[in-house]
C-alpha cells in the first residue's frame, strides 16, 4: 500500500543524520568531526583519530593517557577463546573467524552487552576499548593460528601499533625489531581506514544497531559486509591483480583494456567508489606515502611499478576519465602492507582494525538517538500478482 521511493542500494537516499563524518565526492573531501583527513594524516596517529572519531573532539593530555590506558588493559584475549579459534580449520578464511571472535565477546562481557541501550551506554568507554583493542589482538591471533605460529601476548607497555607488530612478528626466541618507519606506516594505514561515512558495513552496524543489538553483535555483522571483494576484500583483489599482470610479464596495458569491456569480473580493481567521482583524497595520502615506505625500508617493490603504470594509463583513458573513476584507498594500500611483512589473506582483517572506531561511533549513534527507530527499508515489488494455489499433482 501506498508509494515507495525506489532508490537501487540506497545510493541517493540519507539513512540516517550523523555527526561523524564529512564526505563530498564531487570534490573529493574527507573530514571526521570537521578535521581534514590531510591534517589527521600529516599530525595524528590511529589512536588519537580513533578518540576523535568516537568522541567527537580531539582528546586533551590527560584524556589521551586514560584512553591509552583503557586501550592496554583490554589488549589480551581470552584463553577459552582460542578454543573459538581453533574449531576453525587454519585454512578458513580470517574474516569469518575475526567476525565469529567479535559475536562471542558479549559472553564474556554481558555487561557491556545487555541489549538494553541506557545499560549498555552506561559503560561503553570500556565496551569501546574492548572492540578496538582485542580486534586488533584478535587479528594477530588469528594470522600466528592460520600460520601455524605460537601465539604471542601482548605488552603493556608498547603503543597500540608496535604492540600490534609485536604479536604479530615476534617469536618467543626473538623479539621483533622495531622500526619507526613501520609503525608509522601502519599508524597511517589504520587512520585512512578508521571511518568513511554510511559505507556498506558500517551501515550494517547500524541497521543491526537499530534493533538494540549490543556493539559486539553489531561490529560482527559489520566485519562480515567488509569481507566482500566490492568492499573491504578489494584490497586483496587488487594485489592478486598487480600480481597476476605481473606473472605474466604484463605491464598492465592488456589489463587495461580488458578492465574497458564492462564486465563486472576483470574491473580495474582498486578503481572506481561509490561516492567520490572525483578522487579519493585518502587514496593521494596512501600513493605518496608507498613511496616514502619502501625507499625508507629500501624495498623495491615491482608490484608499485606496475600500479603507478596502471593508474597512468586509466587516468589518461576515456572509458575511465568519462565515468570517474579514480585510484581508492585499496589501490595502494596492499604495497604498504606487504612492505611492512602483512600477508595478503591478512589484508581485509586489517581493514577491520582500521574501521573500529567508525563502527563504534556509528553504534553510539544509534543508540544514543532519543529518536531513533529501527532500520526498516521497503521494497518495490516486482513478483507475481495474486493467483491460486495448485495441488501438487495438478501441477505441470
Ligand atoms: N573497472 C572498470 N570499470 C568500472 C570500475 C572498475 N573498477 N568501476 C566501475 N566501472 C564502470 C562500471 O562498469 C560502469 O560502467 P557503465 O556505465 O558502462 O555500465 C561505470 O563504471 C559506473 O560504475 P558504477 O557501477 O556506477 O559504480 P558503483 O558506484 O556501482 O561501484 C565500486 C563502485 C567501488 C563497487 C566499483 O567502482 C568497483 O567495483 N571498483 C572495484 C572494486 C574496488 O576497488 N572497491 C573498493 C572500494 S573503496 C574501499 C571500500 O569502501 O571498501
Amino acid at each position: 500500500s501506498g508509494y515507495v521511493a525506489y532508490d537501487q542500494g540506497y545510493g541517493n537516499t540519507g539513512s540516517c543524520e550523523s555527526e561523524i563524518t564529512y564526505l563530498d565526492g564531487e570534490h573529493g573531501v574527507l573530514r571526521h568531526r570537521g578535521y581534514p583527513i590531510e591534517q589527521l594524516a600529516t599530525h595524528s596517529d590511529f589512536v588519537e583519530t580513533a578518540y576523535l572519531i568516537i568522541y567527537g573532539e580531539l582528546p586533551n593530555v590527560a584524556k589521551r593517557k586514560e584512553f591509552g590506558l583503557r586501550l592496554r588493559k583490554h589488549a589480551a584475549i581470552e584463553t577459552q577463546m582460542q578454543k573459538i579459534l581453533e574449531g576453525f580449520p587454519t585454512s578458513a578464511s580470517p574474516m569469518a573467524m575475526l567476525s565469529a571472535m567479535v559475536s562471542a565477546l558479549p559472553a564474556y562481557y554481558p555487561d557491556l552487552a545487555t541489549n538494553d541501550f541506557e545499560k549498555d551506554l552506561k559503560n561503553f568507554d570500556r565496551a569501546a576499548a574492548v572492540a578496538i583493542s582485542k580486534v586488533r589482538s584478535m587479528v594477530a591471533m588469528i594470522y600466528r593460528y592460520t600460520h601455524g605460529l605460537p601465539y604471542v601476548f601482548p605488552k603493556q607497555d608498547l603503543p597500540f601499533c608496535d604492540n600490534f607488530l609485536h604479536m604479530m612478528f615476534s617469536e618467543p626466541y626473538q623479539e621483533y625489531e622495531r622500526l619507526p618507519e613501520v609503525s608509522k606506516a601502519l599508524n597511517l594505514l589504520l587512520l585512512l581506514h578508521a571511518d568513511h561515512e554510511q559505507n556498506c558495513s558500517t551501515s550494517t552496524v547500524r541497521m543491526v544497531g537499530s534493533s538494540a543489538a549490543n556493539l559486539f553483535a553489531s561490529m560482527s555483522a559489520g566485519i562480515c559486509a567488509l569481507s566482500g571483494p566490492l568492499h573491504g576484500g578489494a584490497n586483496v583483489a587488487v594485489m592478486q591483480m598487480l600480481q597476476s599482470i605481473h606473472d605474466e610479464g604484463d605491464d598492465g596495458t592488456r589489463f587495461i583494456a580488458a578492465a574497458k569491456s564492462g564486465n563486472k569480473s576483470t574491473r580495474l580493481m582498486g578503481f572506481g567508489h561509490a561516492v567520490y567521482r572525483n578522487f579519493d583524497p585518502r587514496a593521494k595520502i596512501i600513493g605518496e606515502a608507498c613511496d616514502t615506505v619502501l625507499k625508507r625500508l629500501g624495498i623495491d617493490d615491482p608490484l608499485l611499478h606496475i600500479a603507478k603504470n596502471l593508474e597512468q594509463a586509466a587516468l589518461q583513458d576515456d572509458y575511465f576519465i568519462s565515468r570517474k573513476l579514480y585510484p581508492n584507498v585499496d589501490f595502494y594500500s596492499g604495497i604498504i602492507m606487504r612492505a611492512i611483512g602483512i600477508p595478503m589473506d591478512m589484508f581485509t582483517t586489517m581493514f577491520a582494525i582500521g574501521r573500529s572506531p567508525g563502527y563504534i561511533a556509528n553504534w553510539k549513534e544509534v543508540a544514543s538517538n532519543p529518536k531513533g527507530r529501527i532500520y526498516r527499508p521497503r521494497q518495490v515489488y516486482v513478483g507475481a500478482t495474486e493467483r491460486n494455489y495448485v495441488p501438487i499433482a495438478e501441477r505441470p
